[in-house]
């Protein structure tokens, strides 16, 4: 079916899964939504994330999506059961990866970095009871990383000082994996790499989300048979040129983001 794949964040995070989105799956037109004017969505209750997702939601729907990948944690911890229950196509949303860090720990010690609102969830507090049963699992919220990479900061020594705050009591506990339970992190894998010792696995869910996509399309029968190249759109609630300038980062490419 050549009707597009909608995608959407608070903000730039979610780009960390369009690239595996759009590499795995390359016949696929595909709408990406930033919702830059609401973004954080970390510190707010769950209410208001269904709130704004909801808008979100309704904006790529008119757009003729055929599905929905939910590239936030928070938004998927908080509104992933309402959206399925109101709208009539299949969501993919965020898993925390907290079951292959816990299988392949050494160490038995393992942590995921996230936000306030997706250790407040219920999927996250099921996932951990599920598969971390016999590992000493540490959370950390990832204070201030999420404005950081709104903010294109990522690559100044300031950052890599609060990365290294923010990692040396995980540091003392042993890990050796680190999860990344929000969208926003993996563009700053390469400072975490620089601040954490060289056993630490750090983990992004995004490979694993797109593959589930691709499952969920194929099961569906929703996947593209288009041969025509795909068309890729992407549209902000607010501010948009970090997300160009990381678009153009990762594809090479300049898109126009167009700030609705
Ligand atoms: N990228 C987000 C996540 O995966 C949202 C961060 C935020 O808006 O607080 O959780």
């Amino acid at each position: 079916m050549n009707k597009p794949i909608g995608i959407f964040d608070s903000g730039v995070g979610g780009l960390s899964v369009w690239r595996h989105l759009v590499k795995d799956l390359p016949n696929e037109s595909v709408v990406y939504f930033a919702d830059t004017a609401n973004c954080p969505y970390g510190p707010k209750s769950q209410p208001e994330i269904i709130a704004v997702v909801d808008k979100v939601v309704r904006f790529l729907i008119s757009k003729n999506v055929k599905l929905i990948v939910v590239a936030c944690n928070t938004a998927t911890a908080a509104a992933i059961d309402y959206l399925r229950a109101t709208y009539n196509i299949p969501f993919i949303g965020m898993e925390p990866a907290v079951k292959p860090a816990a299988l392949n720990s050494k160490t038995k010690s393992i942590a995921v970095l996230a936000t306030e609102g997706t250790f407040n969830g219920k999927l996250y507090i099921e996932t951990s009871q599920r598969f971390a049963s016999d590992v000493d699992l540490h959370i950390k919220i990832g204070d201030k990383l999420v404005d950081i990479v709104e903010k294109n900061q990522i690559n100044n020594s300031e950052t890599e000082n609060h990365v290294k705050e923010l990692m040396a009591p995980l540091i003392q506990k042993n890990i050796d994996h680190l999860v990344l339970g929000c969208t926003h992190y993996p563009f700053l894998t390469e400072v975490l790499k620089k601040v954490l010792p060289a056993k630490v696995h750090i983990i992004d869910p995004a490979p694993a989300v797109i593959k589930q996509t691709s499952k969920i399309l194929e099961e569906n029968n929703l996947l593209s048979n288009n041969s025509l190249k795909p068309v890729y759109e992407f549209y902000s609630s607010g501010e948009s040129q970090v997300l160009q300038s990381l678009i153009f980062n990762i594809t090479n490419k300049k898109y126009i983001v167009k700030s609705l």
